[in-house]
C-alpha cells in the first residue's frame, strides 16, 4: 500500500509541485487547503488526488480528515505569505500561521502521526549574519510579522520535538522559489519577482520595476538565491524517510547568488524575449544579499 502524506496548503504553489513529485515517487498525497490563496481546480496532473476544503485552524474538521486516513507524515505548507500585508494585519498572520501550526500538531498527536515537515524560510536569518547563510547562522531580527511567524513556528516545532522523543521534525528553509513544473498563479499584482517578470512577458504588465540599483552588489541590484520549485519539491522526499527521530533544519537553495539584472537576462535567454524594465527606488525591508 502506498504511504499517505498529508499536505496542508497543498493546493498552493510549492504544495502542488510537491504533490506532483510525491506521485512520481510512489506516495499518495492527500491535500487539505482552505483555498484562501489557491484555486479549487488543481493542475490536471493532480487528478485523482484526494482534496479536502478544510481550514487548518479548524481542529474538528482537520481531525475528521485524519480519521479517514493513515498518514505516514504531514507536510505543513499552509500559511499566509504576503510580507507587506503581514505588516498591516499582523494578527491575521499570527493567528493563521501559528494557530494553524499548533492545531495541526495537536491533531497529529491525537492520531499518533510523528513525522512532520515544515515550510520555513530564509527570512528567519538575521540580516546581520554573514553570508552565505548556513543552518547555524544567527536567526531573528525578522523584517516583518510574516518573518516572525516562521521564526516562532520553528521555535514551537523545536520545543515540541524536544518534548516528544519519537517525533521527527524537518524545518526546510526555502530561499527564493521560481519556475516549477506547475507555475505560480498569483492573485492580483504579484509580490515576488519571477511571476511579475512572467506577467510582463505575457503582456499583462508593461514593465518590471527593479527595486533599487544602488546596493553594494556587483551591478547595484539585490542578490538572491533563486531555486527551481521542482527541485524544492524533490527535497521534501528524503525527510519523509528519515530514520532517527529528532529535529532537523535544512536550507533549500542553490548556494549561488543572482542579481535582479542577471535574473532578467537569464529569463530573456531562456524564453527568447525582451523584458522591459526601469529602475525604481528600493523596496522597504529588502536586504542587499541573501543566499545559502
Ligand atoms: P501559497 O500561498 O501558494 O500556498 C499556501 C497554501 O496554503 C494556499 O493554497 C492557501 O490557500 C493555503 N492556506 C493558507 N492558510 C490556510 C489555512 N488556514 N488552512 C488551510 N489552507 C491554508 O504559498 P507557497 O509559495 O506555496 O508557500 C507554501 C509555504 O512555503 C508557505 O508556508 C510559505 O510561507 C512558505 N514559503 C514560501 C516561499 C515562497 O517564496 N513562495 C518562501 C519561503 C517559505
Ligand atoms: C520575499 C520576502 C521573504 C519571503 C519571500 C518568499 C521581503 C523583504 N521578503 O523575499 O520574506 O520569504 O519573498 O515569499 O519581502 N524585485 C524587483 N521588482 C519587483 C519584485 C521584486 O526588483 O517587482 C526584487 C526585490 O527587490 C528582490 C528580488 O527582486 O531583490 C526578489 O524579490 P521577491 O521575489 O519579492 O523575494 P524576496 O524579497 O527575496
Amino acid at each position: 500500500m502506498k504511504q499517505q502524506i498529508l499536505l496542508t496548503g497543498g493546493a498552493g504553489y510549492i504544495g502542488s509541485n510537491t504533490a506532483l513529485e510525491l506521485l512520481n515517487s510512489g506516495y499518495e498525497p492527500v491535500i487539505v487547503d482552505n483555498f484562501s490563496n489557491s484555486d479549487e481546480t488543481l493542475d490536471p496532473r493532480l487528478d485523482g488526488v484526494t482534496v479536502y476544503k478544510v481550514d487548518v485552524t479548524d481542529r474538528a474538521a482537520l481531525s475528521a480528515v485524519f480519521d479517514k486516513h493513515d498518514f505516514h507524515a504531514v507536510i505543513n505548507f499552509a500559511g499566509l505569505k504576503a510580507v507587506a500585508v503581514s505588516v498591516e494585519q499582523p494578527l491575521d498572520y499570527y493567528e493563521n500561521n501559528l494557530g494553524g501550526l499548533i492545531t495541526t500538531l495537536r491533531v497529529m498527536e491525537a492520531h499518533n502521526v510523528t513525522r512532520f515537515v515544515f515550510s520555513s524560510s530564509a527570512t528567519v536569518y538575521d540580516p546581520a549574519a554573514s553570508l552565505p547563510y548556513t543552518e547555524t547562522s544567527a536567526t531573528g531580527h525578522c523584517n516583518s510579522p510574516y518573518g516572525w511567524t516562521k521564526y516562532f513556528a520553528e521555535r514551537i516545532i523545536l520545543d515540541y520535538a524536544a518534548a516528544h522523543p519519537l517525533f521527527t521534525a524537518t524545518l526546510l528553509r526555502y530561499f527564493n522559489p521560481i519556475k516549477g513544473a506547475i507555475a505560480e498563479k498569483p492573485r492580483g499584482v504579484p509580490n515576488n519577482i519571477y511571476p511579475y517578470i512572467r506577467q510582463v512577458h505575457e503582456g499583462l504588465r508593461d514593465k518590471l520595476i527593479v527595486f533599487g540599483n544602488d546596493y553594494p552588489t556587483r551591478d547595484g541590484t539585490c542578490v538572491r538565491d533563486y531555486i527551481d520549485c521542482t527541485e524544492i519539491a524533490k527535497r521534501h522526499i528524503a525527510p519523509l524517510e528519515t530514520e532517527k527521530p529528532g529535529a532537523y533544519i535544512k536550507n533549500i537553495g542553490t548556494g549561488t547568488g543572482t542579481t535582479v539584472l542577471e535574473l532578467i537576462r537569464q529569463y530573456e535567454q531562456e524564453n527568447n524575449c525582451t523584458i522591459p524594465y526601469e529602475f525604481g527606488p528600493r523596496r522597504a525591508g529588502d536586504i542587499a544579499e541573501c543566499y545559502c
